[in-house]
């Protein structure tokens, strides 16, 4: 996700910038760039060198002005427009005095830039953030100073933002507004800070300040004065801040799995912004598909590894229920050497969180050879399967650096399930009431995320209570079942315990002898249409002595009888519980690794990314 910095008041402002960026780096970026501000003049640089962009732009920054004592940095995470230099921030406005750096997505951006060209602003890039700069502009020639140009460029746009703004023209100013994208500003004596996260101002700031939504800020070198969108004062809260600089760049928490699991609501937020025209149709801005294609399609197969995978067997079931188009789902490594058959009509959607995992890639080749049409779905913007793929959906998940993938995941099924309405949409197969409901619902899956990372405590009791457990069978029926799978796979990858995922229904084929005390059970116990047989299922394993851990839906209170541990989620359409359900499954396989002193970012003998067949 992209990364902010700002300084006002300071001698040394390119420094303070670079260093931030630097610092910055772990958040993710492929472009790089700085503004820097002196009277009249506001002087850019940008670099696209991937993730040696912020050296790059060290260089590039040879020629600075050494006296501008206001500058803003940002590196950039592609969601809209290639990571291209172009596109890297600062954006300018027409006059070239305004720049704008920003985090996040505006939805409306088109509409915005629509009007905005009709009224002859020029676009430099095709990023939905340039808007702001022209916004400002507008508001600026109207008059206003830069805090009330800020103020009514927001009230415009719809979406999530960390944005701040500077003007030539207000020189010893930055103004900066926060919707959803995380921001904090920093003080010290004469100079003032903003950033997207602590690390990128430690050792400068002695005080940090939380900005909430929709507050705006405007720092000048003597400090800060904060507004609501109306312009009425607020005070921001004082954060107590005692982090080193490790710490800092895991947000204060442990390591970076137990960051990447809490920011699920947020990367899912990302994700699913953006994505529905005022008309109603879903809409991928980057999927270089159209949709005559996407109506001509008769058959899909799914080609993805691990998780991804798991994330494809979810979108079977969506897919086919929502779409009525026969679905299959391969293990990448597996379909290429199989012989697949591509008949007229077959897409084909390779998903991968890195778009590096070379069986991905190699089934994507094949697929396109022998005629299909392909669709990556991937988290990383021109990622190789990306651009060797004909179209492509982006997962906005930010970077994953932990091994197990699970900010990833949950952001897989959500682009997936739009991909389903979206085909449901073309092929007229669900009422359009049903896909406007489902898309709210999808929507609000953020939110239960949310409240189930609220319950971690409920959690750790249990994993406490099972850290002694040598064998784990998962169980799950209908999405159930790849959400079994997908828990099964954390619990191996993170604590070297046996753990196997397994459809409830071919309990009785093999793995009911394998049963007795000491196993323990994990069921997802969800779907109100398979609750029945679950119970049944359970009572199965119960009687043979295996202790039973229940995922299990708030208003359940039948699932008691059959399980000594239950792990509460909140109820969401059972096409959607995969996203909620495997939240509590990470956290128990979290806890248990941590109980057990395992190195839950990187366990053994496992990369992130296998580029190697
Ligand atoms: C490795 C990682 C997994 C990941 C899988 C597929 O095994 O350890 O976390 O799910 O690769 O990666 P991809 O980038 O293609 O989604």
């Amino acid at each position: 996700m992209c990364g902010i910095i700002g300084v006002v008041g300071a001698s040394d402002t390119l420094d303070v910038l670079l260093e931030g960026l630097e610092r910055l780096e772990y958040r993710g970026y492929d472009s790089a760039g700085v503004a820097l501000v002196r009277p009249g003049e506001t002087w850019r640089r940008r670099a696209a060198a991937g993730v040696e962009s912020v050296a790059a732009l060290r260089v590039a920054c040879a020629d600075a002005p050494g006296d501008a004592r206001t500058g803003i940095g940002h590196t950039r995470w592609a969601t809209h427009g290639a990571p291209e230099a172009v596109n890297a921030h600062p954006h300018l406005d027409c006059t070239g005095r305004v720049a704008v750096i920003h985090n996040g997505i505006i939805e409306n951006h088109a509409a915005v830039r629509e009007e905005l060209e009709a009224r002859g602003h020029h676009f430099a890039s095709v990023t939905d953030s340039e808007v702001l700069a022209h916004l400002v502009e507008e508001s600026r020639a109207a008059g206003l100073d830069l805090l009330d140009a800020v103020r009514a460029s927001l009230a415009v746009v719809h979406g999530a933002f960390a944005v701040a703004a500077v003007d030539a023209d207000e020189p010893e100013v930055i103004v900066a507004a926060r919707r959803v994208s995380p921001l904090i500003v920093g003080t010290a004596p004469g100079v003032s800070y903003l950033a997207s996260d602590v690390p990128a101002i430690l050792g400068r700031a002695t005080t940090f300040y939380a900005v909430n939504d929709d507050e705006v800020v405007r720092l000048g070198p003597e400090g800060f004065r904060a507004v609501d969108l109306e312009g009425s004062p607020i005070r921001l809260r004082q954060l107590a801040i005692d982090w080193d600089l490790e710490t800092a760049e895991k947000g204060g928490h442990d390591d970076f799995l137990s960051k990447e699991i809490a920011e699920q609501p947020e990367a899912l937020r990302a994700t699913l912004a953006d994505r529905r025209r005022r008309d109603g149709a879903i809409t991928f801005d980057e999927l270089r598909i159209d949709d005559d294609e996407l109506v001509a399609v008769r058959r899909v197969v799914l080609v993805a590894a691990g998780t991804s995978h798991h994330a494809a067997l979810v979108a079977k079931y969506a897919i086919e229920r929502w779409a009525r188009l026969s679905v299959e789902v391969d293990i990448a490594s597996e379909y290429r050497y199989r012989d697949p058959i591509v008949e007229i009509g077959t897409l084909v959607i390779a998903v991968s969180q890195s778009g590096e995992t070379i069986d991905t890639i190699q089934a994507a080749r094949e697929a396109r050879r022998r005629g299909a049409r392909v669709v990556a779905v991937s988290n990383i913007v021109d990622s190789s399967l990306a651009r060797e793929a004909d179209a492509v959906i982006y997962t906005r998940a930010g970077l994953e650096v932990s091994v197990a993938s699970t900010k990833a995941f949950v952001t897989q099924v959500a682009a997936l399930e739009l991909l389903a309405l979206r085909l449901a949409q073309l092929r007229a197969t669900l009422p359009a009431s049903d896909v406007e409901a489902l898309f709210l619902g999808l929507r609000a899956v953020a939110d239960q995320v949310a409240a189930t990372l609220a319950r971690h405590d409920a959690v750790r009791d249990v994993a406490a209570t099972l850290a002694g457990a040598r064998d784990f069978f998962f169980l799950g029926r209908h999405v159930g079942f790849p959400t079994a799978l997908e828990g099964a796979l954390k619990l191996k990858e993170l604590t070297y315990r046996h753990a196997e995922g397994y459809p409830a229904g071919e309990l009785k084929h093999g793995p009911l002898a394998l049963i007795e005390p000491g196993v323990v059970v994990v069921a997802v116990t969800t779907d109100p249409a398979l609750h029945a047989k679950m119970l049944s299922n359970l009572a199965e394993v119960k009687a043979r002595g295996a202790t039973v851990v229940a995922v299990a839906t708030d208003d359940d209170d039948s699932v008691e009888a059959v399980a000594d541990f239950v792990l509460r989620v909140p109820a969401t359409e059972p096409l959607f519980t995969p996203m909620v359900d495997i939240v509590v499954l990470q956290l128990f396989a979290y806890d248990t690794a941590r109980l057990l002193g395992r190195n839950v970012d990187r366990p053994r003998n496992l990369a992130k990314t296998v580029t190697v067949e």
